[in-house]
């Protein structure tokens, strides 16, 4: 293959070099054409083809169904890493030794304490707001209480910054449950290991102890790897471009927190949910619902359907789905939305309108269930998305500033009014 891509406006030709990455992906490097050209842009809305950046940590064919964290297979990561090794992984790049882990794990607890203001903060929200605003706000004021900006050329700092967040941010998600469930507010317990302590943390009754269950421990380990990362998706992508104004590291978690926020991306699962108990109020009547997801006058969409990558399925879908079987075996809990998300998932598998827009189910179709096996309150499905999806913003964040990356500043094709003469207001 030639290494170079030849454009050609009103007969003149402008060459423009190719770009491999490493699974043999081509990009056109058009870093030159507008200076080159006088002025002429890309326009790509949703970014359907536009690379942002030249990136290391995940990879994604959404052909093959292929997603690895550093090169490493999620299937392989959910069935033998927990979540702190993976975070370290996408972090820093590569699986941690048992010495490097257990520092990690050491450091993250010495940071596990919130400034007790926070609480006031957290007292002034109603009850009725919704966990994720709760949740962005607290993790922007933690910038108030932790002022010092970061020197991104210094490890050490960079290294506190991470840690300090891994630390913090679980307790900012049992604090936002608590407080909507009416409960005390309550620490961790440092003998526990990083997903057990969430756990107790969200979980511990105020007159009692909290009994660590080992098949919520597992199931929520491996949702949390799921979900630790997906390249340049809207979450991440909002935190790269937050943080690439030079926004501190907690501010710009707390832009992609708003991003994950929405039904379109990680408000999916809470939606997926909703979704399944409307279904099975109205009598299980699946068609009716698969009727009005293809009915192009109607807006509703099928929740937890279609992805902008993946058009073959979604690998972390697959994984879910037999976890979602398991747990529910496990804990002895039978739930009919099971039953009626298997149904929907057939019908629309054989369906021509799903099969002929390559809509598979995505991460998120089973999510929920499990979620809600465990006890957690739908409106807390997108918060789990959210300590999840941590360790993969804080590396995103990270390789973006480490490689001084550019202010994020796209572009536009203006198509409004040419120039007016002002008119007085009596004029109008
Ligand atoms: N139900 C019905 N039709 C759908 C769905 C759906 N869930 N998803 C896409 N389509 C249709 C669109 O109407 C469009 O049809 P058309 O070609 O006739 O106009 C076609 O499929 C392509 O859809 P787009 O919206 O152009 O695809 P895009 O890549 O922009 O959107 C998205 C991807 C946002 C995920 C979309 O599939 C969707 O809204 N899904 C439901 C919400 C969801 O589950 N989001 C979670 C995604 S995973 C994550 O973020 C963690």
């Amino acid at each position: 293959m030639s290494n170079k891509a030849t454009l050609e406006i009103d007969g003149k030709k402008y060459e423009f070099p190719l770009i491999v990455g490493t699974e043999n992906e081509v990009a056109i490097d058009v870093k030159s054409l507008r200076s080159a050209t006088g002025g002429v842009i890309t326009i790509d809305p949703g970014y359907k083809n536009t690379g942002s950046c030249e990136s290391a940590i995940t990879f994604l064919d959404g052909e093959k169904g292929i997603l690895r964290y550093r090169g490493y297979s999620i299937e392989e990561l959910a069935e033998k890493a927990d979540f702190l090794e993976v975070a370290y992984l996408l972090i820093f790049g590569e699986l941690p030794t048992q010495d490097e882990l257990d520092k990690f794990h050491s450091d993250i607890k010495s940071h596990s304490v919130v400034d007790d203001d926070i609480k006031k903060i957290l007292e002034a929200f109603p009850k009725s707001a919704h966990p994720m605003g709760v949740l962005s706000s607290l993790t922007s004021a933690l910038t108030a209480f932790n002022p010092t900006s970061v020197d991104v050329d210094s490890e050490e700092e960079m290294y506190n910054a991470i840690v300090r967040i891994l630390g913090k941010f679980p307790v900012l998600v049992a604090w936002t449950m608590r407080k909507k469930h009416g409960m005390p507010l309550e620490y961790g317990d440092d003998s526990l290991g990083y997903v057990e302590n969430v756990l107790k943390m969200m979980f511990k009754s105020p007159n009692g102890d909290y009994e660590q269950n080992p098949i919520l421990v597992n199931a929520l380990d491996k949702l949390l790897i799921l979900h630790a990362d997906h390249e340049q998706n809207c979450s991440t992508s909002t935190v790269r471009i937050a943080g690439s104004s030079h926004a501190g590291l907690f501010v710009s978690l707390a832009s992609g927190i708003s991003a994950l926020w929405g039904p379109l991306h990680g408000g999916a699962n809470q939606a997926v949910l909703e979704m399944l108990e409307a279904i099975k109020e109205d009598d299980g009547d699946t068609k009716k619902y698969m009727a009005k997801a293809k009915d192009k006058e109607d807006p509703f969409r099928l929740m937890g359907f279609g992805h902008r990558v993946y058009k073959n399925f979604d690998p972390r879908a697959k994984i879910i789905k037999v976890a979602a079987d398991e747990v529910l075996s496990q804990l002895g809990v039978e739930d009919p939305i099971l039953d009626i998300a298997k149904g929907l998932e057939k019908e629309a598998l054989e369906d021509s309108y799903f099969v002929d827009r390559k809509l598979y189910p995505n991460v998120d179709f089973y999510s929920g269930i499990i979620y809600r096996a465990m006890g957690i309150p739908v409106e807390m499905f997108t918060v789990m998305f959210a300590l999840g999806r941590l360790p993969g913003w804080i590396a995103q964040w990270k390789e973006m500033r480490t490689k001084k990356e550019p202010i994020g500043r796209p572009r536009q094709l203006y198509i409004g009014e040419t120039y007016r003469e002002f008119k007085t207001i009596k004029n109008r």
